[in-house]
């Protein structure tokens, strides 16, 4: 089997922080573990120059792909009317009419590469290494769900049932993979055979428009995928609320996913809400690991797109003799000195803006210890958009604290110390949430004894814990990261569990 597309293009970007890792471009020559190594604009003038990219990231105006016109609850109900006629005539082509435009659509997305890599950019302050292997993702999902949509109809899901679409779906995305995540739902759904109603996160319209036309191009029939987006307040609850909407598939924080339950709580129907919500997730590295390999993969997961994944790595948890190693402790804090800051389309920035001014959780994180820690690189604003902020690595987290517990999503890493693998395990389990968590460790004992009691979805050895495959590392939480039956995204189940099985007549 070929390596997907997503695959090989995460490689090359790792491959980059390994070297950057090790270089001694940004570490002060003089520099003693411990010290607070973050520059400040004025002491460093590769910061300087970081506020101008980041004014031109702020200033820049994303291109107007989309109309900004917000819906009306008239019009919202249109919207789901043409959905629910649209779903006969696209659930009535063959699986295989379907998949082939599903395919046409992942060539699509591949030639408009250059148009989404902007967009996303501008919008989302996605850096060009973490959006390049995004599109390819969003690409590989159209690939497999086509395959699945075959499946449907004779495969082993199958197995002489019959398989009927819930007629309308409703995807409701999250900014920070603004087009993978958005649309991969839909190309979900509409393998299945359903219409797709699609809410774009307020902050990334336009990416999902983008990527969207795409869908239309390769043939995808404009009823049939509808790109709607409306106010957060009483159009936003209309349509969640909708009794026509038989399915919602929701990605975004566990809040938003109560909220969106309780607002269709009432339905005859029950609620059906899918979905994969947020994490606080942490890699473990036991004394056995390859420090090298642990220092890169940690950085990864800590600081891509600026730490503002569901799936990205907040806790380091050291066990035993690298806690206390002045050789792990020095490379780690040289890798997340060198990490480039800056606009986000320049080729040679590693971390891009977050989203909006750090307030709430985030802005603790970022500007308060709790009692214990220690930075080992203080985070800094670096301009007055706000934005813009060099990454944070603290020691001393304590188990049941604010940050060992608390999702902040944003760019700070912190570190934990356990004696012993059992107790990084209970320290890794501690936490509400499921989603990924990782161990560097090259003792297979100590593989298995993680494997065997860890608690989240996705599980990774000896890899960045961000940046699932699909069809390699389906994608999905547990405990509080997931709503619904659980079928993890680009796995075998997905398309299958958005609609009923029937064998004479009966439920199968
Ligand atoms: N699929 C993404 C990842 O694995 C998160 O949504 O990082």
């Amino acid at each position: 089997q070929s390596m997907p597309e997503q695959e090989r293009r995460y490689r090359a970007s790792i491959a980059d922080i390994e070297t950057t890792s090790t270089g001694p471009r940004r570490v002060p020559e003089r520099a003693e573990i411990g010290d607070t190594f973050a520059g400040t604009p004025d002491s460093d003038p590769a910061l300087a120059a970081n506020r101008e990219w980041a004014a031109r990231a702020v200033a820049s105006e994303p291109p107007s792909l989309w109309s900004p016109h917000l819906s009306s609850t008239a019009e919202v109900d249109d919207v789901v009317r043409t959905a629910r006629s649209a779903h006969q005539s696209w659930a009535a082509r063959p699986a295989a009419e379907r998949a082939a435009v599903l395919r046409e659509a992942a060539r699509e997305l591949d030639a408009r590469r250059e148009q989404l890599l902007t967009v996303m950019s501008s919008e989302a302050g996605k850096t060009v290494g973490e959006s390049d292997p995004e599109i390819s993702e969003a690409a590989d999902f159209a690939r497999y769900y086509a395959d699945r949509a075959e499946e449907l109809e004779d495969g082993p899901m199958s197995d002489g049932a019959t398989f009927t679409p819930h007629p309308v779906v409703l995807v409701t995305p999250p900014w920070n993979f603004p087009v993978a995540i958005p649309i991969g739902g839909p190309l979900a759904a509409l393998a299945a055979g359903s219409a797709v109603i699609l809410k774009p996160a307020p902050q990334t319209p336009g990416c999902v428009e983008a990527a969207a036309e795409a869908l239309y191009t390769a043939g995808v029939p404009r009823e049939a995928l509808q790109v709607v987006r409306t106010d957060e307040d009483e159009v936003g609850q209309h349509l969640i609320a909708h009794d026509d909407i038989d399915l919602i598939i929701l990605t975004g924080a566990t809040d938003t996913a109560e909220l969106f339950d309780g607002w269709r709580h009432d339905r005859a129907e029950g609620s059906r809400i899918y979905g994969e919500t947020s994490g606080k997730n942490a890699l473990i590295v036991t004394p056995s690991a390859d420090y090298d390999l642990a220092v890169a993969d940690l950085v990864q997961s800590a600081f891509g797109h600026a730490g503002q994944k569901c799936s990205a790595a907040s806790l380091g948890i050291l066990v035993g003799s690298v806690a206390t190693s002045e050789r792990f402790r020095r490379q780690l804090i040289d890798a997340v000195r060198s990490i480039t800051v800056g606009f986000p389309a320049d080729l040679s920035t590693r971390m891009g803006p977050v989203i909006e001014p750090p307030e709430g959780k985030l802005l603790r994180a970022l500007t308060t210890l709790e009692p214990g820690e220690r930075w080992l690189v203080e985070p800094r604003p670096l301009d007055d958009s706000g934005r813009l902020w060099s990454p944070g690595l603290k020691e001393g987290v304590r188990p049941g604290s604010f940050f060992h517990l608390t999702e902040v999503f944003g760019p700070v890493l912190g570190l934990m110390r356990a004696d012993d693998l059992d107790e990084a395990i209970e320290l890794q389990n501690a936490t509400d949430f499921g989603l990924t968590g990782g161990i560097h460790s090259l003792d297979e004992a100590e593989i298995d004894a993680w494997t065997e009691r860890v608690e989240v979805g996705n599980a990774y050895v000896n890899r960045h814990i961000t940046g699932a495959i699909v069809q390699r590392q389906s994608f999905g939480g547990w405990k509080a990261s997931s709503v619904g039956p659980g079928a993890k995204a680009g796995g075998p189940s997905y398309v299958a569990q958005l609609g009923t099985w029937s064998r004479d007549g009966l439920p199968a």
